[in-house]
C-alpha cells in the first residue's frame, strides 16, 4: 500500500521539510490537538515542577485553540492555577483597554474565562512612552528568564513571514524591543483596525532570540493565504527575510497547520517530486499541468522524455506513453471549458460540467457578504441571467461592519441634504438624520456604531448590492439580504454561528428549491466571514437533505472567494468571459464604492479588489491558453461540491 501524503514518511519528505509538520484536516481538528499537547503539559508539570510557563500569541489562528482550552476548564476542570504566561506582542502605541490592543484580545479570547491569576500574566504594555520603551524591553525579558524561560511557545506566522512582530530583517540575537510594522502587516490589520490609518506603525515584540530560547515551540497556521509562507519557512534556506526560517535551528519546534496552508508543500504541491505518488486523476492532471508549465510547451507537445526528466517516469509506466496521456489530460480539462454554466438546453451533456436539463434552472447564488457574488462570479452570474435562467442572489451578511464611517458620513449628509431640500420646515427625518450625521462626527475611531449608523452602513452596502446586481441583469425582487444574526451580533474575530443562522439558509432554500447553487468555498482562515458564511450554507444545506428530495438532485459549485484561483486539477467548470464581459464585471464591482479602498495582495503593492479579480480571471484563461486550450479573455472558475 502506498503511504498517504497526509503523513510524513521517509527521507524524501524529511530532507525537503526542515521543521517537522503535522497535517489535519482542519483547523478545528488541529487546535484540538495543541489543546490536547497543552493540558499534557500542564498535567505533567503540575506533578514535577508546579508550575508551566507559555508564551502565547494573538491573531486570528489562536482562537480556536483558546476556545478549546476554555471548553477544557470549563468542562474537565482544566486549571491554569499554576502557568504563568508571557504574549509575544502587543501594538505601540496603544491602551490596554483598546479594543483591538492584544490585552484585550487575551481577556476576551482567554484570561476572562479561566482561573489564572492576575499576577501570572504578563503582555507587553503599549502604554508606556517611548523613552520608556527599551528600559521595558529588558524588563520582559529579565522576567521570562526569573520565571524559568518558556516551556512552550504557541507561534502564529504573518504573510511576510514573522513571527510575533519579527519582520523581515530582524536577526536571530534579537530581543524584545520596539519594531516597526511591515507595510502587508498592517494592511492585513486594517480590517480590524477599520481602514489601514487606524492601524498602529509599531509594536513591541519579542525578539527571536527570545522565542528560540522556549523548550518547546509549536507554530500553527489555517487557510490557504498562509500556503506560500509556510513552505517557505518549512523548506526555504534559514534567512532574515523569513523570520520563521530560525525554527528550522530549533530542536523542538514544529509545525500544526490545516490542509490549506499545507497545500503549498512539496509533498502536496509536486509530490511526484518527493517519492512515488498514486496516480489518482486529480494527481495526473495537476502533475501535466505543472509539467506544461516548466517545460514551456502545450500538453499535446509533451514527449516522454520530459514526463521522466521531471520524477514523472511513474506515471508513464502506468498510464504512457507520452501522447495517450497528453490527450487524456486535454480532453479532461478541455471538458471543464463552457459557455453555459447553467447547462446548455437540449444539448448532449454527457462531457458538459452542468446538466442540459432542466431548462430553466433555478439558481441560488450565495455571497457571503454584498460584493462577493460581483467579485467572484459577475460574469457567470451575467451569463446564467442572460441564457434565462431564474437567478436568486442570497447575501447572507449586512456586511456593514466593512464600511468606513468616511462613507456611511458621505451618505448620511447626502440624504440629510435631500430631505432638506425637498421638505421646506424641519421634520422628523430630518432631526433623525442630523443625529445620524452627528454620531458619526463624534465617533471615535472604536467607539461601536450606534445602531442606526450599523443600520446605515447596511442600507449603503445593500444599495451598491442592488446597483451591482441590476448591471449583471438580476432582477431586484431575486435578491435577499438575510443579515444573518452571528454577524448583526459579533465583531471580526468574535463571531460565532448558531442553529439560527443554518436555519436561515435552510429556509430559504427550501422555498427557492434551487437545481444549482454557488456558494464561496475557498479556504481561507476558518475565522473569515466567507468561511463561516459556508458553514452556514453547509449547516442548512444537510438539515435539508432527508426531507427534501430537492436536494438530491441539486448541484453545488464552489468559487474560491481568497486571493487564488482554484488550482487547474480542481477545475470543473472553466467559464470564459469575453473583453467586454470582463469590462462588465468590473463595473458591477465599482458598484461596490465603499469597499473600493485597496485590499492587500500577494504580489508586492496594493491592488483594488477590481484590479485583483481581473488579473486572476486573466491569469486562468492564460493558464488554459498555455496549456494549448483556446485562448480566452478571462475565467472564472468553480469546483464542484460533491
Ligand atoms: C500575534 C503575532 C503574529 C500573528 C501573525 C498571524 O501575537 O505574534 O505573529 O501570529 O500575524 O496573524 P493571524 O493569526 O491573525 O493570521
Amino acid at each position: 500500500m502506498k503511504p498517504s501524503p497526509n503523513i510524513i514518511q521517509g527521507p524524501e519528505w524529511e530532507q525537503r521539510e526542515k521543521i517537522p509538520v503535522r497535517v489535519f484536516p482542519d483547523a478545528v481538528q488541529a487546535s484540538k490537538r495543541v489543546a490536547d499537547q497543552i493540558s499534557d503539559a500542564l498535567r505533567k508539570s503540575a506533578l514535577e515542577r508546579g508550575s508551566l510557563v507559555l508564551g502565547l500569541a494573538t491573531g486570528s489562528t489562536p482562537i480556536g485553540l483558546y476556545r478549546e482550552l476554555v471548553r477544557m476548564h470549563r468542562e474537565e476542570g482544566l486549571s491554569f492555577e499554576h502557568v504563568t504566561t508571557f504574549n509575544l506582542d502587543e501594538y505601540f502605541p496603544i491602551s490596554p483597554t483598546h479594543p483591538e490592543s492584544y490585552h484585550t484580545f487575551m481577556r476576551e479570547h482567554l484570561f476572562d474565562h479561566v482561573d489564572i491569576r492576575e499576577e501570572n500574566i504578563h503582555i507587553p504594555d503599549g502604554s508606556i512612552d517611548r523613552s520608556d520603551a527599551f528600559a521595558a524591553c529588558a524588563k520582559y525579558e529579565q522576567k521570562i528568564k526569573d520565571a524559568g524561560g518558556i516551556d512552550l511557545q504557541i507561534l502564529g506566522i504573518g504573510r511576510t513571514g514573522h513571527v510575533g512582530f519579527n519582520e523581515p530583517g530582524s536577526t536571530s540575537d534579537s530581543l524584545t524591543r520596539l519594531v516597526s510594522l511591515d507595510r502587508i502587516t498592517r494592511r492585513d490589520a486594517a480590517r480590524d483596525f477599520l481602514g489601514e490609518p487606524n492601524v498602529p506603525r509599531y509594536a513591541i515584540t519579542m525578539g527571536l532570540a527570545t522565542i528560540l530560547e522556549a523548550k518547546d515551540i509549536v507554530l500553527m497556521a489555517w487557510g490557504d493565504a498562509k500556503a506560500v509562507i509556510v513552505s517557505r519557512a518549512v523548506e526555504g534556506p534559514v534567512s532574515e527575510t523569513v523570520a520563521a526560517t530560525f525554527l528550522q535551528r530549533h530542536p523542538n519546534a514544529r509545525l500544526v497547520v490545516d490542509r490549506a496552508a499545507a497545500a503549498d508543500l512539496t509533498r502536496f504541491k509536486h509530490p511526484w517530486l518527493t517519492g512515488s505518488p498514486e496516480w489518482t486523476p486529480p494527481l495526473t492532471r495537476s502533475a501535466v499541468v505543472w509539467l506544461s508549465n516548466t517545460v514551456g510547451k502545450p500538453v499535446l507537445k509533451l514527449v516522454d522524455e520530459e514526463y521522466g526528466e521531471h520524477g514523472m517516469g511513474g506515471l508513464l509506466t502506468e498510464n504512457g506513453p507520452a501522447y495517450n496521456l497528453n490527450i487524456r489530460v486535454f480532453n479532461d480539462l478541455q471538458h471543464t471549458i463552457t459557455g453555459w454554466p447553467g447547462g446548455k438546453p437540449e444539448a448532449d451533456d454527457t462531457s458538459r460540467p452542468e446538466r442540459a436539463s432542466p431548462y430553466p434552472k433555478r439558481v441560488v447564488i450565495f455571497s457571503a457578504e454584498p460584493q462577493d457574488d460581483v467579485l467572484y462570479m459577475g460574469g457567470t452570474l451575467r451569463r446564467l441571467v442572460n441564457q434565462g435562467h431564474d437567478v436568486h442572489v442570497i447575501y447572507q451578511t449586512s456586511g456593514s461592519l466593512a464600511v468606513p464611517d468616511d462613507d456611511a458620513l458621505k451618505y448620511a449628509e447626502c440624504f440629510l441634504g435631500f430631505s432638506r431640500s425637498v421638505v421646506a420646515a424641519s421634520s422628523d427625518l430630518q432631526d433623525h438624520l442630523a443625529r445620524l450625521t452627528d454620531d458619526i462626527f463624534s465617533k471615535k475611531p472604536f467607539d461601536a456604531d450606534s445602531p442606526a449608523v450599523r443600520r446605515l452602513k447596511a442600507v449603503v452596502r445593500r444599495s451598491e448590492a442592488l446597483a451591482a446586481a441590476r448591471v449583471c441583469g438580476v432582477d431586484a425582487a431575486h435578491l435577499s439580504f438575510l443579515d444573518l444574526p452571528f454577524y448583526e451580533t459579533g465583531r471580526y474575530r468574535n463571531f460565532k454561528l448558531t442553529d439560527r443562522d443554518c436555519d436561515e439558509i435552510a429556509s430559504i432554500l427550501d422555498a427557492i428549491r434551487p437545481h444549482q447553487i454557488y456558494a464561496a468555498g475557498g479556504l481561507s482562515d476558518p475565522n473569515s466571514v466567507q468561511a463561516i458564511c459556508f458553514e452556514a450554507f453547509r449547516g442548512g444545506f444537510r438539515s435539508l437533505e432527508n426531507s427534501c428530495d430537492w436536494v438530491e438532485s441539486c448541484r453545488v459549485w464552489l468559487y474560491r472567494e481568497t486571493q487564488r484561483e482554484w488550482n487547474p486539477d480542481e477545475i470543473d467548470m472553466a467559464v470564459p468571459l469575453s473583453p467586454d464581459e470582463l469590462a462588465v464585471k468590473i463595473k458591477a464591482i465599482y458598484q461596490h464604492q465603499s469597499q473600493r479602498h485597496q485590499v492587500p495582495s500577494e504580489a508586492a503593492g496594493y491592488r483594488e479588489a477590481w484590479q485583483q479579480v481581473e488579473s486572476r480571471n486573466r491569469q486562468t484563461a492564460n493558464l488554459y491558453d498555455g496549456l494549448g486550450l483556446a485562448e480566452y479573455e478571462a475565467i472564472e472558475a468553480f469546483k464542484r461540491w460533491k
